[in-house]
């Protein structure tokens, strides 16, 4: 099994988006994949039309007092299931601080070890924070997927990923990033683009346009390529899953 995750401190710049139609080219070549939604927001469970059975769930399977089996759902998918979130994932990470804290360490990895059995590949959709749950991904995730809008303050928070695991002795390796919505009007994007900063050069070669059709993932509650195949948008998102794949020593 690997287990990656998308990440980045910054919201709204296509954590999600990337994770459910990733997931989706992944179950579409027959890998046995789960989406676990770590975001309180949902928005990945909504996506993918699934919704938690009830509150408070982090406590209930950090407790140990339920298993995590319990909480996934199947999609409309073939070989793709989600962890879906609700808003009491809130409090995840206060929990996970909280047991961490009684010598209960890395509880995310695990939690997840056991789906070894049953799926090849676990993403994880990340809230937009640096947190225990964030700390705990890092420590668990075989590669760590970091989209980027060509701007300079994202890259600045990148480096700050960077730095983080520099610090922390965690393989920089595992971490790649890549650029999303990028618009080509744009001068700084084309640029960036062309001469990409040094400390990507462990990044990935596609990058993501910025497209209006995107946003039709809301109006069909569905992964991109579950609806329309040809788009440019589409076609990079399917080109990006060959290069995360490639990151994978499982799939090669
Ligand atoms: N390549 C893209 N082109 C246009 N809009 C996009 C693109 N990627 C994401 N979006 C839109 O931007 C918003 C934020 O994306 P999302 O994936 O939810 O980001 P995050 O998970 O990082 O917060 C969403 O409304 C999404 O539809
Ligand atoms: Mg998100």
């Amino acid at each position: 099994m690997e287990t990656i995750a998308f990440f980045n401190l910054k919201g709204g710049v296509g954590k999600t988006t990337s994770a459910v139609n990733i997931a989706w080219h992944a179950a579409n070549e027959g890998i046995p994949t789960l989406l676990w939604d770590l975001d309180p927001q949902g928005a990945s469970s909504w996506l993918l039309k699934s919704k938690a059975k009830t509150k408070s769930e982090p406590k209930r399977f950090l407790s140990g007092k339920s298993p995590m089996g319990e909480f996934v759902k199947s999609t409309d998918f073939t070989n793709l299931d989600i962890i879906p979130a609700d808003f009491s994932y809130r409090h995840l990470d206060q929990q996970l601080t909280l047991q961490s804290d009684q010598g209960r360490h890395n509880l995310i990895g695990k939690i997840i070890a056991p789906f070894s059995e049953k799926y090849a590949l676990i993403i994880l959709d990340c809230p937009p924070s640096f947190s225990e749950l964030t700390e705990q991904v890092f420590d668990t995730a075989d590669s760590l997927f970091v989209p980027i809008i060509p701007t300079h303050l994202s890259l600045r928070t990148f480096e700050q990923t960077r730095d983080y695991f520099k610090e922390h002795k965690l393989k920089p390796k595992r971490l790649h990033a890549f650029f999303t919505m990028v618009d080509r009007r744009r001068s700084l994007h084309r640029i960036m683009l062309a001469h990409p900063p040094a400390m990507l050069k462990n990044g990935l070669s596609t990058s993501i346009p910025y497209a209006a059709v995107v946003e039709r993932m809301g109006d069909h509650r569905a992964p991109l390529p579950a609806f329309d195949k040809s788009s440019a948008v589409s076609l990079a998102y399917k080109q990006l899953w060959q290069d995360i794949k490639a990151t994978l020593s499982e799939f090669n």
